[in-house]
């Protein structure tokens, strides 16, 4: 191969652009061009594209974010899209095509193929690490370390008015920025989205976990990680609910897309670094529909339609010493 293409699609996650820089990086040591689509899909049914070498992406990686941005576009599901986009990857002579981002940028790049020869692999970017195949994906343990970081603040300010607080994270449909979190800053409880689908926790369950977590300990903060979608309302509403039925004093915290931001963590940048020269080496070895991804230390390619086919478990082990031994809830999340 001789001309690879290069996109960073969906919600953008902490290290997307030390990706990249690791795919031009890698591409330029192999003596393969590249050529990237700015704003994801989007770009490539536009043939918005520019060439790129090494000089436009050494200093990048300290910065979120994605220089050639990104972008949401549902249109790509369509056949006419895809034909549109496997033209201008035609047009353009680009024998492999690296996709950087999620779940619904990897459905994409297995739409594409139907309707293009070229080799597509993935590189897993998105905080929720939610894909299977890969222990991290890059901009989860930023995210992660935002969540502690703002958990650890609004523990100062509950501690001193013995307030509950509930703190909503991201995640999609995945808990895994929730327990993360929950275990880095000692939260007294999370709501995560497995957790839910398991057993629904009720408000009466919840109120009693704060009771009595309040009794054991006397005057104290009870601070709570709320996965997003997994209550009706989100936090806003929850914390309403427990002041006016309850009257327990409680504010809640947004930290939305504050979770994208700032100064990749340096897990991240290393991540970034790894599966990106490893997309380029798998393009080089024939690979195709695959994503680069890092297991137990030893990079890996799983086929890009297990990634969001086979479930990603919570380790078993952090709901556990959560659930039983931090912050003891009885099986049917009573106190
Ligand atoms: O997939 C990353 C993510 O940040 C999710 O955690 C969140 O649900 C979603 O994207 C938000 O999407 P948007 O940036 O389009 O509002």
């Amino acid at each position: 191969i001789k001309k690879i293409a290069v996109l960073t699609s969906g919600g953008d996650a902490p290290g997307m652009n030390a990706a990249l820089r690791a795919v031009v990086l890698a591409a330029e040591h192999y003596g393969l061009q590249v050529l990237a689509f700015r704003h994801g899909y989007k770009g490539l049914l536009e043939n918005d594209a520019v060439p790129l070498v090494a000089q436009d992406v050494l200093h990048i990686l300290q910065y979120s974010g994605t220089i050639i941005k990104s972008a949401r576009c549902p249109e790509f599901k369509t056949d006419e899209a895809a034909k549109k986009a496997a033209e201008n990857l035609q047009n353009n002579d680009i024998d492999a095509l690296v996709v950087i981002g999620g779940d619904g940028s990897f459905r994409g790049a297995e739409h594409l193929s139907h309707h293009w020869n070229g080799q597509i692999i993935g590189v897993p970017g998105t905080i929720d690490n939610d894909l299977y195949g890969t222990d991290a994906t890059i901009g989860f343990a930023t995210a992660v370390s935002i969540a502690m970081d703002a958990l650890d603040k609004i523990r100062d300010t509950a501690e001193a008015m013995d307030r509950v607080f509930i703190v909503e994270v991201m995640g999609r449909e995945a808990g895994f920025i929730g327990l993360s979190s929950t275990m880095a800053s000692g939260a007294e409880r999370m709501i995560l989205p497995e957790l839910q689908r398991e057993k629904p926790l009720t408000i009466a369950a919840l109120v009693k976990h704060i009771e009595r977590v309040k009794k054991v300990r006397g005057e104290s903060s009870y601070v709570m990680v709320l996965s997003e979608h997994q209550w009706p309302g989100g936090a806003v509403a929850l914390a309403e609910q427990l002041e006016a039925e309850y009257h327990l004093p409680c504010r809640p915290c947004l930290l939305g897309h504050i979770q994208r931001g700032g100064s990749p963590a340096a897990a991240d940048r290393i991540l970034a670094a790894q599966l990106g020269v490893y997309a380029i080496e798998l393009a080089l070895q024939g690979e195709t529909l695959v994503m680069s991804g890092i297991q137990g230390n030893k990079a890996v390619a799983t086929p890009l339609p297990d990634t969001w086919q086979i479930d990603k478990p919570l380790d078993p082990n952090l709901v556990h010493i959560q659930h039983r031994v931090f912050n003891p809830v009885k099986k049917n999340g009573d106190a």
